[in-house]
C-alpha cells in the first residue's frame, strides 16, 4: 500500500502535477564560506569476518576443512569407496611435532582404481563453479613410495562431470611436498563438489587440500574473490576497519583474535573457530572456522590495492563482556601490549627488524605506512580504561603520532557510554569508537547529534552503524527506509566532519545462506554479489566527499529534519565544485530553492544523482538494481538551483565553480 502511495507521489511529481502539499523551501549555500577540513579517511568500511565474509566469503579457498583441523575432522568431507575396509582413511594428530597444524589424512589404497575409494569437499554451501574458468588444485602430499595418481573431478548437483583432470603425485619418501594442478570448468554451477580418487597402492598423507578459482583479485594464487573486492574499490574508501568486531575479543581470551597467527605461510596459520559460529543459537554455522588464509597481510594489501588506510583493531586484555567478559590480569598484560608494537612494526618496520622481516618475507618490503589501531572493540568499564592507559602509553612512548582508536562500548548513550565518553576525554583519546545499530527513526532523529560536540579534544569514529528496520520487513532488512535514514544522518556527520572523522557501515558482507547479522552492506552466494540501498548511499557519500563543508542553511538553521528535509554541502577543491546531499525523508514532493551566496559564477548546468524508491524496496539477486542511484544533468539559473525531490528520496548535485 504504502509502495503504490509512494509510485503516486512520484507519478505525480514527474507529471508536475499539483501533490497533495508541495512544500517550498530556500536553502541558502554560503559557497565562499568553507569552514572545516573533510578528512581522507571521512568514509571507508568495517570488515569483519561475520556472515562467512571471509572464509567462504571474500577468501576465495573453495574446500571447506581443508587441513582437517576443523573440531570434527572430516566436516566437510564425505568418503566415497566401493567396499569398507577398516581404517583406509585415518586422521592423524601430529599433536606437539606440529601445533599449528597437527591434522592430516592417511589414505590406504588396496590397489585403488578411479572410482574405488575418494574424498568429495561440499564447499562453503557449495562451491560456484564457472563455466570456461580455471580452476587450481593443491595438495600437500607424503608417500613412501611414488605411486599415487588423483583423479580430480568438479560435479554439479546431479553428480555430473563438470571439469576433471589427473594429478600425479611424483615424489616418495619422509617428507612432505606440494602437488598443484589447473583445469577447467565445463559448466557453470551454483552448489558445485569437488571429488577426489585415489588411485594406487599402498599409503599416501594429504593435507592443505585446496581449490582456487583462476579469477582472483588482481590474478592472485590464493587471493581474494574479485567481485567482492571490487565492490569496495568502487567505494574509494577512505579506510578499511580489520579483522572486526566481536570476533577481535572472542568469547574468551583463548578465542581473542592474534594477529601473529594469521601471518606466514598459510600451511603454518593456525585455524581457530569463528566465535559467529555459535553465538546465535537461531543462526548456528558449525562449520564456522578461521583459516586465516585472510591474515593480516593480506589486509595490508587489500588496503593498499584499494586506496584506503589500514585500521586494524586489537585485542585490548578483554574477552567479549556479553559473552565470558574475561579480563588478562593486569600483571599479564604485556604480551598484550607487546602485539600491538609487534604489529606497526610489522606493518612499517625496516626489513631489518624482526617483524618488518616477516612482512618482506610475504612479498612487501616496502613499508604499508600504517597510522592508526584500534584498542579493544566494544569493551567497557574502568577494567577497559585500566588496559587502555596501558596501550596508550607504550604505543605513545615509542610512536607519539600514531592514532589511537578507543571504545565507547556498544551503545551510543546510556550509562557506560557517558563513563567512557568523560574518562576518554580526560585521557586525551584521539579517537572515540561510536556505534550505533539502531531504528531508522533514530537516525532521523540523531541528525543534531554532534552539532553540540566539543570541537576540541577526541574525535568521533562512528566505527559500526546500520539503520535496523522492522525485524519481519525480508532477511536482508536492507530497505530503502533503512538506507535513507543512513543518509539523513550522514550529511550530519559531514556538517560535522571537524568532530566526525572517519565513520563505517557495519557489517560488510553477509553470504546469504551463511549469515548470521542482517542487514549488511553486499550480499553474495556462491557466484553472485549485489550491493544494497546502503551500499549505494555509502558509495555516493563517499565519492561525493568534497575537502571542506560549506554551511547550507534553512531559515539561519542547519538542514536537520525541518519537514523532514536533511542537507550538507562540501567544496571539492580538486575540482572546484560544489557537492550538495539532500535527503527528502517525506512523503511529500518539494520544492527546495537552492541560493548560492558568495560565488562569482556557476556552471550552466550540474549533474544530479538521485536515488528514490518505496520505503520497503530491496535489492535483490533476481533485481540487484532495484534501488540504485539515477544520473541526470540540472540546469542552473544565475547562482540558483531549483532541485525539486520526489518523496524519500537522496540527491546527490555537483556544480562547478567558475
Ligand atoms: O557488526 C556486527 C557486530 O556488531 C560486531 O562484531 C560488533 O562489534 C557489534 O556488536
Amino acid at each position: 500500500m504504502k509502495q503504490r502511495f509512494a509510485l503516486l507521489l512520484f507519478v505525480m511529481a514527474m507529471l508536475n502535477m499539483p501533490a497533495f502539499s508541495q512544500q517550498n523551501h530556500t536553502l541558502l549555500v554560503k559557497a565562499a564560506q568553507p569552514t572545516v577540513a573533510i578528512q581522507p579517511t571521512m568514509w571507508g568500511i568495517f570488515f569483519e569476518d561475520i556472515n562467512l565474509g571471509a572464509d567462504g566469503g571474500i577468501y576465495a579457498e573453495l574446500v571447506k576443512n581443508r587441513s582437517f583441523e576443523f573440531f570434527k575432522p572430516m566436516m566437510g568431507w564425505a568418503v566415497n569407496r566401493k567396499k569398507f575396509v577398516e581404517g583406509e582413511m585415518l586422521v592423524i594428530n601430529r599433536g606437539n611435532e606440529d601445533t599449528r597444524n597437527p591434522r592430516f589424512l592417511r589414505v590406504t589404497m588396496n590397489n585403488a582404481a578411479k572410482g574405488d575409494l575418494g574424498l568429495t569437499n561440499e564447499g562453503f554451501r557449495g562451491m560456484g563453479i564457472k563455466k570456461g574458468l580455471r580452476y587450481d588444485f593443491s595438495i600437500m602430499y607424503r608417500q613412501p613410495d611414488a605411486h599415487t595418481k588423483l583423479h580430480l573431478e568438479l560435479i554439479d548437483t546431479t553428480k555430473q562431470v563438470v571439469g576433471d583432470t589427473v594429478l600425479s603425485l611424483t615424489e616418495a619418501g619422509d617428507s612432505w611436498h606440494k602437488a598443484a594442478v589447473s583445469f577447467h570448468a565445463r559448466e557453470t554451477v551454483l552448489k558445485g563438489k569437488l571429488n577426489i580418487w585415489f588411485e594406487g597402492n599402498g599409503t599416501v598423507d594429504v593435507d592443505m587440500i585446496s581449490l582456487f578459482p583462476g579469477d582472483t583479485w588482481k590474478n592472485r594464487p590464493g587471493g581474494m574473490r574479485a567481485d567482492m573486492v571490487q565492490w569496495l574499490a568502487e567505494m574509494k574508501p577512505g579506510f578499511i576497519r580489520f579483522p572486526g568486531g566481536c570476533i577481535v575479543e572472542g568469547f574468551d581470551l583463548t578465542n581473542r583474535y592474534r594477529w601473529k597467527n594469521t601471518v606466514g605461510p598459510i600451511e603454518e596459520r593456525q585455524l581457530m573457530i569463528n566465535r559467529w559460529n555459535i553465538e546465535f543459537p537461531y543462526r548456528n554455522a558449525p562449520d564456522y572456522f578461521q583459516t586465516f588464509g585472510l591474515g593480516f597481510f593480506e589486509y595490508f594489501q587489500l588496503a593498499e590495492d584499494i586506496g584506503a588506510e589500514a585500521l586494524p583493531i586489537l585485542n585490548c586484555g578483554m574477552a567479549c563482556q556479553f559473552n565470558s567478559a574475561e579480563v588478562v590480569p593486569m600483571q599479564a598484560i604485556d604480551p598484550y601490549v607487546q602485539d600491538a608494537l609487534d604489529l606497526i612494526e610489522f606493518a612499517n618496520g625496516d626489513v631489518s627488524t624482526k617483524w618488518g622481516k616477516v612482512r618482506a618475507n610475504m612479498g612487501h618490503p616496502a613499508p604499508f605506512n600504517l597510522k592508526m589501531m584500534g584498542v579493544g572493540n566494544e569493551n567497557w568499564g574502568p577494567q577497559y580504561i585500566e588496559r587502555l592507559k596501558v596501550f596508550q602509553a607504550a604505543i605513545k612512548a615509542k610512536y607519539p603520532n600514531f592514532k589511537l582508536i578507543c571504545s565507547s562500548g556498544t551503545d551510543p548513550n546510556g550509562d557506560r557510554f557517558d563513563y567512557l565518553n568523560g574518562e576518554l576525554r580526560k585521557l586525551n583519546a584521539d579517537f572515540i569508537d561510536e556505534h550505533y545499530y539502531r531504528s531508522p527513526q533514530w537516525f532521523l532523529q540523531n541528525a543534531r547529534r554532534y552539532d553540540n560536540y566539543p570541537r576540541t579534544g577526541s574525535k568521533v569514529f562512528g566505527g559500526e552503524y546500520a539503520s535496523h528496520v522492522d525485524k519481519t520487513v525480508g532477511i536482508t532488512r536492507n530497505t530503502w527506509l533503512a538506507a535513507l535514514s543512513e543518509a539523513a544522518f550522514m550529511t550530519s556527520l559531514e556538517r560535522n566532519a571537524d568532530v566526525v572523522q572517519m565513520a563505517s557501515y557495519a557489517p560488510l558482507f553477509a553470504h546469504a545462506e551463511g549469515w548470521q547479522w542482517a542487514p549488511d552492506l553486499i550480499w553474495v552466494n556462491n557466484l553472485q554479489s549485489y550491493g544494497t540501498p546502503d551500499y549505494y548511499v555509502q558509495k555516493l557519500f563517499s565519492l561525493n566527499k568534497g575537502s571542506k563543508v560549506v554551511p547550507i542553511t534553512l531559515n539561519n538553521d542547519v538542514v536537520a529534519g525541518q519537514d523532514s528535509l536533511y542537507a550538507s554541502a562540501c567544496i571539492d577543491a580538486a575540482t572546484n565544485e560544489l557537492i550538495i546531499k539532500l535527503v527528502n525523508a517525506s512523503d511529500k514532493p518539494q520544492n527546495n530553492t537552492l541560493l548560492f551566496d558568495g560565488v562569482k559564477k556557476l556552471a550552466a548546468k550540474g549533474k544530479l544523482t538521485v536515488m528514490q524508491a518505496a520505503l520497503t524496496d530491496v535489492n535483490s539477486f533476481d533485481s540487484p538494481t532495484n534501488v540504485v542511484p539515477v544520473e541526470s544533468t540540472i540546469a542552473v539559473k544565475g547562482k540558483k538551483i531549483e532541485l525539486n525531490t520526489t518523496p524519500y528520496s537522496f540527491s546527490v548535485l555537483r556544480v562547478k565553480l567558475e
